[in-house]
C-alpha cells in the first residue's frame, strides 16, 4: 500500500482525496492516512501531492517507516473521518511546507 508521511503534516493539501477510487484517506485536525488495507496500489494519488508526502510503504526511508504503522492506526482512530473532498489546505499550509521535521507537532 502507499501511506502518508511526515510532509503533509500542518499543510494537508487534500489534492489526494480527489482522486482515490477507493476513499481511503481519513482526516485528523493536521495530517492525513491512508487505510492500508483499503489502498489498491494504484499510485495515482502520489503525484498530486505538492509536498511529496505520499510513499510506497516498501519504498519509504528507514527513518520514516514509523509511517506505515501511524497510518494503520490513525485510519481506524474513532475521531477521524474518511475524507472525500478536496477542501481548503491549513492556513500555514506555505511556511510547513519548507520544514521537515514535524512529527512532534502531529494532533492526533
Ligand atoms: Fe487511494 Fe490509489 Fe492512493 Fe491507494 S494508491 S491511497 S487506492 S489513490
Ligand atoms: Fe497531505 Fe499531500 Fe494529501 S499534504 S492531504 S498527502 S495532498
Amino acid at each position: 500500500p502507499f501511506v502518508v508521511t511526515e510532509s503533509c503534516i500542518q499543510c494537508k493539501y487534500t489534492d489526494c482525496v480527489a482522486v482515490c477510487p477507493m476513499d481511503c484517506f481519513f482526516e485528523g485536525p493536521n495530517f492525513l492516512a491512508i487505510n492500508p488495507d483499503e489502498c489498491i496500489d494504484c499510485s495515482v494519488c502520489v503525484p498530486e501531492c505538492p509536498v511529496n508526502a505520499i510513499i510506497g510503504a516498501s519504498e519509504i526511508a528507514e527513518e520514516q517507516k514509523h509511517f506505515v504503522e501511524l497510518n494503520r492506526t490513525l485510519s481506524h482512530h474513532p475521531d477521524w473521518k474518511r475524507i472525500k473532498l478536496q477542501q481548503e489546505p491549513l492556513p500555514d499550509h506555505a511556511k510547513w511546507a519548507q520544514v521537515d521535521d514535524k512529527i512532534s507537532l502531529l494532533q492526533t
